[in-house]
Formats: C-alpha cells, sequence, structure tokens
C-alpha cells in the first residue's frame, strides 16, 4: 500500500528506519509481530497518520488487493455477496493455513444474519488490531457495493463483535 500509494521511495525510507533487510522477506512466509509491527509504524509516519487509522485505511487496501492478482481466484470462490463470503473466511483462512503452516490466522463468525443487518464477532490470538478488522469489512462491504456502517457494539472474552447496518438488503 506504502509503495502504491506514496511511491517506492517512501517504503524504501521505511525500510531504512527499520533494522529489518527487504532481501528476507520472502512471499507466503510468516514474520515475528515484532517486525510486522514495526514496519506498520513506520508505514504509518510515512502517511502521517496514527496507527489504528493505518491499520483501518490497510484494511481497506488488502480487500482490493486480495481482490485482483494471485489471491483473487480465493476470494472469488469464498462467496458472491458479504454475508456469504463472511459466513466462508474461516474456511478461506484455513485454506491459507494449508499453505502456511505457523500463520496465526483470526476467526469471524456471523452471529446474526438479517437482510440490513449483520453482526459479525472477530476472534484473534492478537490484540490491536480491531481498526484492521473494520477497514476490512468496509473494503468487502465497497466490494459488494453495500454502503451503510460499521460498528465494534461489543468486546468481551468470546471476540469483538461487530455491526454492519446495511442501506440496502444484503
Ligand atoms: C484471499 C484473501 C485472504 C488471504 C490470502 C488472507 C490471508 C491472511 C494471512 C496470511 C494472515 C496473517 C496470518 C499470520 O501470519 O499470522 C491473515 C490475517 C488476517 N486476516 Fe486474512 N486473508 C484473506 C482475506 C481476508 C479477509 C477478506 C478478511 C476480512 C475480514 C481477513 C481478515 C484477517 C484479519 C483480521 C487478520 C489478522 C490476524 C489476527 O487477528 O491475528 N482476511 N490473513
Amino acid at each position: 500500500m506504502t509503495i502504491d500509494r506514496l511511491g517506492a521511495g517512501a517504503w524504501e525510507r521505511a525500510v531504512e528506519q527499520s533494522e529489518i533487510c527487504p532481501k528476507d522477506f520472502v512471499s507466503s512466509s510468516t514474520y515475528d509481530d515484532s517486525v510486522t509491527l514495526s514496519l506498520v509504524g513506520l508505514c504509518a509516519g510515512a502517511f502521517k497518520v496514527e496507527i489504528p487509522q493505518f491499520l483501518e485505511m490497510f484494511g481497506e487496501y488488502w480487500v482490493v488487493f486480495a481482490s485482483s492478482g494471485p489471491y483473487a481466484s480465493l476470494m472469488r470462490v469464498a462467496g458472491s455477496t458479504l454475508p456469504v463470503l463472511l459466513t466462508n473466511l474461516d474456511r478461506l483462512h484455513q485454506s491459507v493455513q494449508a499453505v502456511m503452516a505457523d500463520a496465526m490466522l483470526p476467526s469471524f463468525v456471523v452471529i446474526k444474519d438479517e437482510p440490513n443487518l449483520l453482526w459479525v464477532r472477530y476472534c484473534s490470538k492478537r490484540t490491536g488490531l480491531e481498526t484492521f478488522a473494520t477497514g476490512l469489512l468496509k473494503g468487502l462491504m465497497a466490494k459488494f457495493s453495500v454502503q451503510g456502517t460499521v460498528e465494534i457494539i461489543n468486546r468481551g472474552d468470546a471476540g469483538i463483535d461487530y455491526e454492519i447496518r446495511c442501506r440496502q438488503s444484503v
């Protein structure tokens, strides 16, 4: 996203400030969260936004990114409507787990599915990524041309509950 929106120079400057060697990155490999978080902080700085806002922007961006290129077919088979794709997200991530054994993948469960209203429970072993999930849900709404709002309505031991209110039936 940083290269795409701010140019290769911005990404190179962010990587230079970190202790990470760009050549160490190999597609479909996992990295320590400290590496990812350091890059997130540096990229947020490049965009001149706070980390939660950056994560939300990145969530929206990820849906567009994953919907084209190598992940496009995975996204396509996951579902052609917002509720169906959300219901299939765990299956999608399970297929990712099959090729990335070390990945620590989240879980999403649709706990309410009404024509204009969805409640989705996000459960993760990580903390601090709730605005990333907000951005992803907003990105999925945009992907399916659904207008409406996303809001956190509950935080509990079982996960974080998001309410998606849609202006049209989904
Ligand atoms: C083809 C599409 C997708 C692929 C290949 C994919 C793959 C991944 C991978 C590899 C991770 C990191 C796991 C790790 O290394 O520990 C991840 C994390 C995550 N994914 Fe996906 N994903 C996709 C689509 C989505 C979508 C549409 C959502 C929408 C809600 C989503 C939500 C998340 C969240 C919130 C995390 C953060 C992990 C955490 O909470 O610990 N993903 N995904």
